[in-house]
């Protein structure tokens, strides 16, 4: 079989290493893919949101199925616009990518049918918005509607950060359109749980837990990033909250989307917190997560294009999912000074002896060498019998992975293993 696999980060390395596996894979084309991913890959310099240049391609290119991997293209329609040209793909529709593609969609949809989350305001009006801050409780949350690569919320801890928060998205436009409209809503407390899950719109089969580590500095400090590190699977993910997320929240979200004739077929993110009220939904992804992926896929125990055209085919039900009895942990090394001004152009060298997998999500080849190029440059991934042995396993393998400008959280798994002496 011929793939193709829209994206070009660490997240779609680890999808094209999985895919990768199945025998009947003669060749995967990685759009635009990265300087890493050319080891496992052929890299076409077409931008995941080139709809045209990606249709064209996969045509003329006789692609038997393909994964959109990212946000941006499945939110512009890239699977029904490969789906209307003969393509099969991975990912949801247009139609169901809203619920990521929109947080007024999502969170308008959790209301109507009473699943968890934290109550909320929508704003269309910058007066409005400020108006209502006046008296709403402090933290509070300011989220734009539409994609802000992941940076379209602030937390603010004062009433004055709140008002200049409403003021940049909506007076100056700082995430552009997707900012012209706001959802305001209450601060949660709890420990988050990323929970990737496989869904053909009918059955839903949640992925191996896992928890992100978002800011830019050890002890949850500094700048939100794309995600500084991994880990599963998440030991606050008990099989209680397990079973309450699945009849309070999984459950609930697949047969809302399939009411509001939106079936939602692909990769559904549950981003959630653990509340002392229980699990509740942060937000919606649709799409794998990154750096999640990089822990969740080396521990599954199967086959993954077997399972992605079973979402693609609606037979999910029957097609068996299951996952390692092991941990695994994500470090990602980023270029010095991301999420804000950073260098590049480092050669990137790795020792013989690692074990484990090397995600390279921000990298590419000049003169024959793997140099950086991005702020997250790539991602450490090993896998234990315990948390405790992957993550020490994870930085062992840091250690012999080189650039010269390399920078990392040095505390990635630290707050899941504090469940284990707390109680
Ligand atoms: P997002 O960019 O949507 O992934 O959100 C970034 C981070 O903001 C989340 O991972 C949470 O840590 C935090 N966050 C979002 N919504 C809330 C909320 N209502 N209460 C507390 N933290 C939140
Ligand atoms: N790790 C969070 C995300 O993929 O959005």
């Amino acid at each position: 079989m011929k793939l193709l696999v829209v994206g070009g980060g660490g997240r779609e390395h680890a999808i094209i290493k999985k895919l990768k596996e199945n025998p009947s894979v003669e060749k995967i084309y990685a759009l635009p893919g990265n300087g890493g991913i050319a080891e496992d890959a052929e890299c076409v310099a077409i931008g995941a949101k080139e709809i045209d240049r990606i249709v064209e391609f996969a045509v003329e290119n006789k692609i038997d199925y393909a994964v959109v991997a990212p946000d941006d293209p499945l939110v512009l329609g890239a699977v029904d616009r490969l789906n209307e040209a003969g393509i099969a793909c991975f990912g949801p529709r247009a139609n169901a990518a809203i619920i990521e593609g929109s947080k007024i969609f999502s969170k308008n949809l959790m209301k109507k049918y009473g699943i968890p989350t934290a109550k909320y305001e929508v704003f269309t009006e910058m007066d409005a918005a400020l108006d209502y801050l006046k008296d709403a409780p402090i933290p509070t949350v300011i989220k734009a509607d539409g994609l802000a690569l992941g940076k379209g919320v602030v937390i603010a801890m004062t009433r004055e950060e709140a008002y200049e928060a409403v003021r940049s998205m909506m007076a100056d436009k700082v995430f552009g359109e997707s900012g012209s409209r706001v959802v305001i809503e209450e601060f949660l407390t709890g420990p988050e749980v990323s929970v990737l899950s496989f869904t053909d719109g009918k059955t839903v089969i949640p992925m191996i837990s896992s928890m992100d580590h978002k800011r830019a500095l050890d002890g949850d400090m500094g700048l939100n990033t794309g995600g500084m590190g991994t880990i599963a699977p998440n030991p606050y993910y008990t099989d209680e909250i397990a079973k309450r997320c699945m009849e309070e929240i999984f459950l609930p979200t697949i047969n809302a989307m399939n009411a509001e004739g939106r079936t939602f077929k692909g990769c559904l993110y549950f981003g959630l917190m653990i509340t002392e009220d229980g699990p509740k939904v942060i937000e919606y992804n649709c799409r794998f997560g990154d750096p999640e992926t990089q822990v969740v896929l080396p521990l599954l125990d199967g086959d993954l294009l077997t399972i992605m055209q079973a979402c693609t085919n609606g037979t999910l039900a029957d097609t068996p999912v299951k996952f390692k009895d092991s941990a695994a942990c994500c470090v990602i090394m980023a270029s010095d000074g991301y999420p804000g001004k950073y260098s590049g152009g480092f050669e990137i060298t790795k020792d013989a002896d690692i074990e484990g997998e090397v995600y390279i999500a921000g990298a590419k080849i000049v003169d024959g060498k793997l140099v950086n190029a991005g702020g997250r440059v790539l991602g450490v991934v090993a896998i234990g019998d315990t948390l405790g042995e992957a993550i020490d396993a994870a930085y062992k393998n840091v250690a012999k992975v080189h650039f010269d400008n390399a920078f990392y959280r040095k505390d990635i798994g630290k707050r899941a293993m504090a469940v284990f002496s707390d109680n």
